[in-house]
């Protein structure tokens, strides 16, 4: 038996980059007997960037409802809000006593935070790597699907497991590794030349968008005038509709595309229209489900019920145990 740990921030709606590079493998993970999973939606770590209070809740609603839109099931993996699991934040202050200055300073995604937002570097920023160790720890976690924006806090993770095990002369943390099934993580890159489609560029396509809205954005995609030489390599926004085309599309229809490019004779609004149908066919049943999720919102409340649950008692035993490693005695 594995134990799978996966968290999503609470940044509002899933956009297709979430869904290729992360969504989809939890799934496939949930549907494999051998594994105990946990999903959670990360909106204690939302809270580094200071969210509006009025909007941190319908974020955590929208990322949820995708969730299960999606196909994560409450009844395979533990599906829950990270805040609903205070234990969580006990472990993550025992865990801050054996996290340094230095190495957190040093984390790249701290760094750019702090360059982001230079007038709020709160303590919370700083020691957001010791939070999702935390995450990940409290439910001792073998694997951890993440993309490769995450490899440096997984490294993080498992330095303080190894710490707390060696200052503690115990084997009590099992030390985590990036989930990989052989295939790559997908990145999905994004329609205005940029490479990767991300809440913070502006360009996403989300889930929950209809059939319009997506065909509008695809359309909207930057290119050219087309290739001038037979055979010439593409250039990043082009091969970026290409790797788009992968993922969705058919071989033969990437193939189709190849060779025209190839012959310059290229023509993108048919590549884009074909792109759009095929975005389509992926995200059309995930966005039914999400409207009918959103006429019956005790869906929601019945899912992270039953997930908070199953995630408090894991991280029950583990706080408990922890406390006594550390020293604490109940009077
Ligand atoms: N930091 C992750 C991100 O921004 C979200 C996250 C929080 C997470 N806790 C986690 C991911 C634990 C995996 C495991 O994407």
């Amino acid at each position: 038996m594995k134990t799978i740990v996966s968290g999503i921030r609470s940044t509002g709606k899933l956009h297709l980059g979430n869904y290729f590079g992360a969504l989809r493998n939890f799934i496939r993970m949930q549907n494999n007997a051998d594994n105990r999973c946990f999903f959670f939606i990360a909106d204690l770590h939302a809270l580094t960037t200071h969210p509006n209070p009025a909007e941190l809740h319908p974020n955590v609603q929208n990322v949820l409802t995708d969730f299960l839109a999606a196909g994560l099931d409450p009844e395979k993996s533990s599906i829950f809000v990270q805040s609903d699991v205070p234990e969580v934040i006990e472990l993550y202050l025992m865990l801050n006593m054996h996290a340094y200055l230095g190495e957190l300073e040093k984390t790249a995604s701290f760094k750019d935070k702090a360059r982001k937002q230079p007038e709020n570097v709160n303590a919370g920023l700083l020691t957001y790597p010791v939070l999702m160790a935390s995450d990940i720890l409290i439910h001792n976690a073998n694997e951890v699907p993440v993309g490769k924006d995450q490899e440096q806090h997984l490294e993080m993770t498992r330095r303080y497991a190894r710490r707390f095990n060696n200052f503690y002369g115990v084997e009590y943390f099992n030390e985590p590794v990036a989930y990989s099934d052989g295939t790559e993580m997908i990145k999905i890159p994004g329609l205005d030349g940029s490479g990767k489609m991300g809440k913070s560029e502006g360009n996403c396509i989300f889930l929950s968008d209809d059939e319009k809205t997506i065909t509008k954005k695809v359309m909207r995609a930057l290119t050219d005038e087309g290739p001038k030489e037979m055979n010439s390599v593409k250039p990043d926004y082009i091969e970026n509709l290409f790797t788009f085309l992968r993922v969705v599309s058919t071989p033969d229809v990437v193939e189709y595309f190849d060779e025209k490019w190839n012959n310059c004779e290229i023509r993108y609004g048919d590549l884009k229209k074909q792109l759009a149908a095929d975005i389509v066919k992926t995200t059309l049943p995930i966005r039914e489900r999400i409207l009918e999720i959103q006429s019956k919102p005790e869906i929601l409340h019945k899912a992270v019920t039953i997930g908070a649950e199953l995630a408090r008692e894991s991280a029950r035993k583990t706080v408990r145990e922890v406390r006594e490693i550390m020293g604490f005695k109940p009077f």
